[in-house]
């Protein structure tokens, strides 16, 4: 197997609580993940990346790791995880852990230790301060409100965590804690997976005096030490998630030296339709010139000196044909595939998240029946504030993580075929026409036009090696380039919008083979709604 198979590759993003239940729990689990494998190998997807799966007290779904070395009991045993492993490969896919390194729960044995006393030999794997006269010693926020420092009464100090209080920061300039996270991810190398995401770790370096959260300056000496002491010297798929990346840092990350990780996963276009400086709750509309700019800056500036992940979707995001695309009956499924063309004309490893193959919705629960510990925090948070009940909602419809979290859709009875009973969050209720029995069973389905897609992207090699070029730059309404290597050329065209729009100059041009299009033809001129389509010379 060529080492950099993973260009070529096509990742599937499995949340396993949402996925599909095998005993009848509620939640979703590893005997469910087996059993749709031959799903997924019909999509012809490659590899998955399964989010954690490991013991944990899930505030933060299984973000907060009590115990490395298993299996929560919801999700399984180890040795469901070992089949796991073997199944897939048997079925040429391979399983990338989701790492969190950079934080454990307050329940993982080393922080229960460390709590106890500063004499404790796991004290120091954690980040501790005495703080001010009582106060803590910065006014640091944690990602998920509040501040950033908790109290600590055994120890009289205050611990360091850049999420919630419940996930304490691990102190990486401690060697003890980088040997003890680098057996960790050597006893998954044993256990046979094909690689790791590594969540949020481009915080692992922070410097909490200095108020450094990303980006810290001992950040890629740790990266690249981890890479030397675990990654096997095979085909092996990392990939960092990296929210501070800019494409400077992210040639590091990705370099093809090989010395960090395979590719990198960074947000900079995701966070176009919020208020810049604010946070994500701050919303504004995108606009498809700031979306082009940020692509052709990352296709152009990643041009054979480093590898991009290309994704829509995770489980942190909301569902894309409800946020870009247009999730009316009328045009989600054109719209749907419309993005995805965009995206798989692009170079970089394409991930698709559970059920954006079936052109998912977003939700709009009560908030009541929401579970995310973030979109629970910042209500709280804003309601207190001042901010109007319709307010704080419209922004939690548009970005609440449980967007992405509700149960895969699998069929039309009872809880989408996901769960016998009922599942730990809210099933959409437009599983009954929105479903996965229904995408495959039909030709001209989402479903349908991603498997095209994940073929093209193996068949012609423009998809892996073409230069970028972005076409008309200005356009507020067409999205359109052409990706070229000596012996092939391809020109993506894609209309952004509800509104029929006219072709001018280069984009008229007649001739090239149709490869995929959403309508299945394409006209003299003129873009209907939501049309996209891949043109190849
Ligand atoms: C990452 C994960 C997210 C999690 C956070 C803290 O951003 O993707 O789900 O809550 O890190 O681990």
């Amino acid at each position: 197997m060529n080492r950099e198979w993973w260009k070529k590759a096509v990742i599937y993003q499995i949340y396993p609580k949402s996925f599909k239940d095998s005993n009848g729990d509620g939640f979703g689990d590893l005997k469910g993940i087996i059993s749709k494998l031959d799903y997924l190998k019909l999509l012809g997807i490659d590899a998955i990346w399964l989010c954690p799966v490991y013991v944990s007290p899930q505030k933060d779904n299984g973000y907060d790791i009590a115990d490395y070395y298993d299996v929560d009991p919801r999700y399984g045993t180890l040795t469901d995880m070992e089949d796991l492993i073997l199944e897939a490969k048997k079925r040429d896919i391979c399983i990338l852990m989701d790492m969190v390194l950079n934080h454990t729960s307050d329940e993982n044995k080393w922080f229960l230790e460390a709590k106890k006393s500063i004499d404790n030999p796991y004290h120091d794997f954690y980040v501790w301060r005495k703080g001010k006269k009582g106060c803590p010693p910065n006014d640091m926020k944690g990602t998920f409100g509040g501040s950033a420092w908790t109290w600590n009464e055994a120890t009289g100090e205050f611990y360091f965590h850049q999420f919630a209080d419940c996930q304490p920061d691990l102190n990486w300039d401690n060697p003890k804690v980088r040997e003890a996270l680098y057996e960790v991810l050597k006893f998954w190398v044993d256990k046979g997976v094909g690689g790791f995401r590594f969540d949020v770790i481009d915080q692992i370096a922070k410097v909490p005096d200095e108020k450094i959260t990303a980006n810290g300056p001992r950040l890629h000496e740790f990266i690249r030490e981890m890479n030397e002491k675990t990654f096997p010297d095979t085909v092996f798929l990392t990939v960092g998630e990296t929210w501070g990346a800019t494409p400077e840092l992210a040639k590091k990350y990705s370099s093809p030296k090989g010395d960090e990780f395979s590719m990198v996963f960074q947000f900079e276009h995701i966070l176009l339709d919020q208020i810049p400086g604010k946070e994500k709750w701050d919303l504004k509309p995108l606009k498809l010139t700031d979306l082009k700019r940020v692509f052709a800056k990352w296709q152009t500036e990643l041009y054979a000196t480093g590898w991009n992940s290309l994704f829509w979707n995770n489980h942190d995001l909301p569902r894309i044909v409800s946020r870009w695309g247009n999730d009316s009956k009328e045009y989600r499924t054109l719209s749907a595939k419309m993005l995805a063309t965009i995206l798989y004309g692009l170079q970089g490893t394409p991930y698709i998240y559970q059920g954006e193959e079936l052109g998912m919705t977003n939700i709009k629960y009560d908030i009541a029946d929401y579970k995310d510990i973030e979109t629970l925090n910042i209500y709280d948070e804003r309601i207190h504030t001042g901010y109007s009940k319709e307010d704080v909602m419209k922004s939690i419809y548009a970005k609440s993580r449980d967007n992405a979290r509700t149960p895969m859709q699998w069929n039309s009875s009872l809880n989408a075929g996901f769960s016998s009973c009922k599942p730990w969050i809210k099933v959409n209720p437009n599983y009954v026409e929105i479903n996965s029995e229904s995408e495959v069973s039909n030709p001209d389905s989402v479903f349908n036009y991603y498997k095209k897609l994940i073929s093209l992207r193996k068949k012609y090699d423009v998809f892996c090696d073409g230069k970028f070029k972005l076409l008309c730059p200005d356009d507020e309404k067409i999205f359109a380039y052409t990706r070229e290597t000596e012996s092939e050329k391809i020109m993506v065209v894609c209309n952004f919008g509800e509104d029929e729009v006219s072709l001018g100059g280069k984009l008229k041009t007649h001739d090239g083979k149709i490869l995929i299009s959403n309508y299945g033809d394409c006209l003299e001129g003129k873009l209907r709604a939501y049309e996209a389509y891949v043109k190849l010379w």
